[in-house]
């Protein structure tokens, strides 16, 4: 396994939907574990295949580790859908924006489907912290980053302050 280099911010490949993952062989295993060796070293807890450069609908999580417990969860070609009119807000932070991070809101309940590397299709039902990264995480698959959850003003703000520490 290997650390990839993370794409940053603005690199258009992070504002560029990704297409369906058709197969699952050698080539994909080997991508999910350069991920998941990129984002423990990164340190983070959620790291999607267009952060790395590969525009697949493919996902890594693991919202438990930096407390010491580790549940690496693999979402290949996922879906989400909402199951909570509540919205919670959170700080979020990114690999590809580093040193800023913003308010966003997000339904704090959600049904996750995904195919793990088996190929065996699963649903769980997530809230709190595990909602908002997996929902941050699908965000990126539709070429969709923090900057792009907020109103114009907030967004011309911290885009602002992105752009004098890079
Ligand atoms: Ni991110």
């Amino acid at each position: 396994m290997s650390v990839l280099p993370i794409v940053m911010w603005p690199d258009v490949r992070l504002q560029t939907e990704c297409a369906a993952v058709e197969a699952i062989g050698p080539e994909i295993e080997q991508l999910v574990g350069d991920m998941f060796e990129t984002m423990y070293t990164a340190p983070g807890r959620g790291l999607a295949a267009p952060q790395v450069g590969v525009m697949r609908r493919l996902f890594v999580m693991d919202t438990t580790w930096k407390d010491g417990d580790m549940n690496p969860l693999v979402c290949i070609n996922p879906s989400i859908v909402p199951l909570s009119d509540a919205q919670n807000t959170n700080e979020e932070a990114c690999l590809s924006i580093v040193g800023v991070s913003a308010d966003v809101s997000r339904p704090n309940k959600i049904e996750l489907s995904y195919t793990g590397l088996n190929g065996t299709r699963e649903t769980e039902v997530l809230e709190g912290f595990a909602a908002v990264c997996a929902q941050h995480e699908m965000d990126h698959l539709n070429g969709i980053v923090i900057f792009d959850q907020l109103d114009a003003p907030e967004r011309a703000a911290l885009e602002a302050k992105y752009k004098e520490m890079i």
